[in-house]
């Protein structure tokens, strides 16, 4: 046991290595659709490995020590409980939900940076005068990221499974309130750094709590998508603080490595949807209420499944935007039927897929992958967008925000600057829906009272097999 007791530091940090390097190759990885399934596997590997080496530390730690074994217990409930939670709720997921449950998933690291936080500045019996100061705002920094996280994810949730309204919150000055609960931030740090009075830890927590809440109550419906990839960088930031706090060097470059993954994403996905990156991380900094344009109301043409069919039939290109209406109707079995069918047919068939479709990023492309459409049929936005105007047939499953023509052409449109799927100048734009209500920007589409559009009302997956039917 003495022999292990020696080496399992050295183990611990040889494994937290290899585990770093799992980490990088799973980022790599689930960068392509070929190689992302590998990608999960190095991921799961490295968490693996990590946790190992870790319950491995505490194992030899705490051999002798009564404290040490009763932490020991609560680490083996712990990951009991987490991991049986953890493989009910991916089981039993829908695609739809995945992004609130990944925002509840962010509130839960932002609340462990906390508690680790407060942890650090009630007990530190290792941490040597001369370095106090830089314990304490680290304390702080933590405690901070970790608070935003915490309500900045908690709203997200509720906002994305539609409990509170996904309208922005705006209140007066709500610049200033952020800028000045930074500032706030800041001069707690110094106050805390140079007197550690526990009052000034609860005004920091509180202070960051409100923030959080604040900062994403500001922004609306159309750029949640944003949002929770700027938690999830939020979240590891929180956790490469927690990380110098229990001088974890794999918490750390874990941490940052989800920081600056997230951070990233939120920018592509930001140019994605024109939007300025330093205003929605700012939660709508400068983002003026839109002064919702005129509501377009006028005639639009219904169809039916056998038209659609026989437009088909003598098409020469079709091209399939899918939205989020097709996640919701679980049409993408029907769908790739169909794109399989029309290719016997002769008929070029391809998929165009927004950025931003559906209710999280690739939502899209993993339920074609599921229902085995090739990859090369699916298109990304800048790859088909100039193809549209030789297009012959579009048909638009269940897509609204991605697809409204008024985001090109009215200034006055609150999704306007958003670049969408030009879908509208194709020969012949069918639009499956239920009904003629907006998307998730709440916003009216033009698009269905256009001259070659016309409307398949009905249950995605329903109108699509009646299709197939007729062809
Ligand atoms: P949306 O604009 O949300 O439109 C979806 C449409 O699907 C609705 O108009 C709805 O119309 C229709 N629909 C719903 N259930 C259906 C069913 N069973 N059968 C047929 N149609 C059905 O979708 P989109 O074009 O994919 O745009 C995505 C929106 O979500 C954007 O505004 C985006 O900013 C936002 N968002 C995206 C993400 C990410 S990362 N992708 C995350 C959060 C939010 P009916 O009710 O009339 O059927």
């Amino acid at each position: 046991m003495e022999t292990l007791q020696n080496i399992a530091p050295m183990l611990a940090t040889a494994a937290y290595i290899v585990a770093s390097l799992l980490f990088i190759l799973s980022l790599a990885g689930l960068s392509k659709h070929e190689s992302a399934k590998g990608g999960i596997i190095y991921g799961v590997s490295g968490m693996a490995l990590a946790l190992a080496a870790t319950s491995l530390l505490t194992v030899t730690k705490g051999w002798n020590d009564p404290t040490a074994q009763l932490g020991l217990i609560f680490i083996i409930v712990g990951l009991v409980i987490g991991a049986t939670i953890g493989l009910w709720r991916a089981r039993v997921v829908e695609m739809t939900g995945m992004p609130e449950l990944i925002a509840l998933l962010h509130s839960f690291v932002g609340v462990a940076a906390v508690l680790i936080g407060w942890n650090g500045a009630l007990y530190h019996p290792d941490t040597p005068e001369n370095l106090m100061g830089v314990h304490r705002a680290e304390v702080f920094i933590g405690v901070f990221i970790g608070a935003v996280t915490f309500t900045g994810s908690i709203v997200a949730y509720l906002k994305l499974s539609a409990k509170i309204s996904s309208k922005p919150l705006m209140l007066p000055g709500k610049n200033l309130l952020n800028i000045g609960a930074l500032v706030g931030f800041v001069a707690l740090t110094v106050w805390y750094v140079l007197t550690p009075e526990l009052g000034l830890l609860i005004a920091v927590t509180i202070l960051a709590l409100a923030l959080g809440w604040h900062l994403v109550a500001s922004i609306g419906g159309g750029d949640m998508p944003v949002v929770v990839s700027m938690l999830n960088s939020y979240s590891g930031w929180a956790a490469a603080a927690a990380g110098f706090l229990l001088s974890n060097d794999l918490l750390i470059v874990t941490g940052a490595l989800v920081g600056s993954s997230g951070a990233y994403l939120s920018y592509i996905m930001c140019k994605a949807m024109n939007r300025s990156f330093i205003s929605v991380i700012a939660g709508g900094f400068g983002i003026v209420a839109p002064t919702s344009g005129e509501e377009e109301e006028g005639e639009y043409r219904e169809t039916d499944a056998a038209s659609v069919a026989e437009l088909l039939r003598n098409a020469t290109s079709v091209v399939i935007t899918p939205g989020y209406g097709m996640a919701v109707a679980q049409a993408q079995y029907p769908v790739a039927d169909l794109a399989a069918r029309l290719k016997e047919k002769g008929v070029t068939v391809r998929f165009g897929i927004h950025p931003v479709a559906g209710r999280l990023p690739g939502h899209m492309n993993v339920l074609l992958a599921e229902a085995k459409v090739p990859y090369d049929i699916v298109d990304e936005m800048d790859e088909i967008n100039d193809d549209f105007a030789s297009t012959s047939v579009v048909l638009v499953i269940g897509a609204n925000d991605t697809v409204n023509p008024a985001a090109a052409e009215d200034p006055s449109s609150p999704i306007a600057g958003m670049p969408v799927l030009k879908v509208w100048e194709a020969e012949n734009v069918i639009v499956f829906k239920r009904s003629m209500a907006s998307g998730y920007a709440g916003v009216q589409n033009p698009l269905f009272f256009r001259d070659n559009a016309a409307m398949l009302f009905g249950d995605a997956k329903q109108r699509v097999e009646d299709i197939l039917r007729a062809l």
